[in-house]
């Protein structure tokens, strides 16, 4: 592959689209690999040498030793988890405290965030989000909020936060015992829990804006690792059931403070067919036994919570939106593989809403509830190409499906994974 500068990997869908892979991969011809939203509700699998490594806070690009990984200020911090994602890579990725900043501008996610979110989705029943319940929602509300709103860079003036930490317990309280008719929290517990997280990750805090800047000036290659996908995005995805974040790459200019000019090369990253978590419409979902062979054949099972996730056609006329969006060069079509042995292969290429073709992806969540997928039919292949390397290794209906993918999105297709090992990898020019 060519020599990067600095290039964004996004996700086009609802996220879980293999994207820890390929940043890993890409993190190999970059200086530094940025995280620039949502927090430990992403689950980024990262595989080689025949082992498995799940992460969810630090970016993917920790097992090169040249790379700096950096989270960004858009990204909303668990410390707990942060520390014990450290903790469990540490061996196998050395000095990786060394080459771990995390933003003094990020957010930070505390035990009343967790609780009150697992109570409000309670409470709201069949109405529910379907989050991942680490308190991402409640988080970015105090952000925008700012009263209640803690930063990481709090940590290094611990006598300030220690009082913040008692007046926020306090106003919290009042929510649970009114609200909720729950207990609440003990301010002291709290604080001697986090202060105790504050101490180690400390040394780690850091202007990461300006030190990205500063990396941008000498030339140095940034990776941008976005978290979930296009359609979870606060703004532009399917609201209400989105998650709480910029996933889109447009996330990346405030989530870093580094200005889109500076990035070179936009690759959005789809899987074969679709899939879904949580709540929410989905158009090309397949409810029987198609669906089924699918998530079975692609371990379709949530990387953070281990849900099961809904399975469907791949939806290029919500992914052409997403290219769109993203202003992408490029397409990274991963689990390719997943669909070998399936009795019949379909991809949508548009939506019809009482019979009528919809002009554009839909804005309104009650009409994506109605939308009817068009639905084109493609030779399916029985072959197993999980050990194919090369693109005129594929079977001819397999090649036939990724040209005619990149022909509907109106974006090439660069590179095609076929199993979650780096080796398991085809580049195209
Ligand atoms: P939250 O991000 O936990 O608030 O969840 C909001 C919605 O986003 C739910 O439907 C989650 O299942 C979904 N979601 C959040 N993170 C991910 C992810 O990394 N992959 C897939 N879905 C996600």
């Amino acid at each position: 592959m060519k020599k990067h500068g600095n290039t964004l990997i996004v996700g086009l869908t609802w996220g879980d689209e293999a994207k820890g892979k390929i940043v890993d991969l890409l993190a190999a011809e970059h200086d530094v690999v940025v995280r620039y939203n949502g927090g430990n509700n992403a689950g980024h699998t990262v595989a080689f040498g025949g082992e498995t490594y799940k992460l969810h806070l630090v970016p993917s690009g920790l097992f090169h030793e040249h790379v700096m990984c950096i989270i960004g200020g858009g990204v909303v911090v668990d410390p707990k988890v942060l520390l014990e994602e450290i903790g469990r890579h540490e061996k196998v990725a050395p000095r990786l405290r060394e080459r771990l900043l995390v933003s003094s501008r990020a957010h930070t996610i505390w035990p009343w965030h967790k609780q009150l979110e697992a109570l409000s989705e309670k409470h709201q029943g069949k109405g529910k989000i379907g989050t991942t319940l680490r308190g991402i929602g409640p988080a970015y509300a105090d952000k925008a909020n700012r009263v209640d709103a803690i930063r990481m860079g709090e940590f290094l003036r611990p006598e300030h936060l220690k009082k913040k930490v008692e007046r926020i317990v306090e106003t919290k309280n009042q929510i649970f015992q009114k609200v909720f008719g729950e207990a609440g929290l003990q301010a002291g517990a709290v604080w001697a829990e986090y202060a105790a997280y504050g101490e180690q990750i400390r040394p780690m805090i850091a202007d990461t804006t300006e030190w990205l800047l500063r990396a941008c000036e000498k030339g140095r290659r940034i990776l941008f690792e976005g978290a979930q996908g296009t359609l979870l995005d606060i703004d532009h995805g399917t609201y209400p059931y989105v998650t709480s974040s910029s996933a889109s790459a447009a996330g990346a200019w405030p989530g870093t403070g580094v200005p889109a000019r500076a990035i070179h090369e936009i690759l959005g990253v789809v899987k074969a067919y679709t899939t879904r978590v949580g709540e929410g419409p989905f158009p090309t979902e397949l409810e029987g036994a198609v669906g089924n062979q699918i998530r079975e054949q692609g371990h379709e099972y949530g990387t953070t919570t281990g849900r099961p996730r809904r399975c469907g056609w791949l939806d290029t006329f919500a992914i052409r939106y997403a290219a769109r969006l993203n202003s992408l060069d490029g397409i990274v079509i991963t689990l390719l593989d997943v669909l070998g042995g399936l009795p019949e292969l379909k991809i949508c290429t548009g939506y019809e809403v009482g019979g009528k073709a919809l002009e554009a992806f839909p804005d309104d969540p009650a009409v994506l509830e109605q939308a009817k997928p068009v639905l084109e039919s493609l030779e399916p292949w029985e072959e197993d190409i999980s050990g194919v390397r090369r693109f005129r290794g594929l079977p001819r209906a397999a090649r036939a499906y990724v040209r005619r993918v990149e022909d509907v999105i109106g974006v090439p297709v660069r590179i095609i994974s076929l199993g979650p090992d780096r080796e398991q990898t085809i580049y195209r020019r």
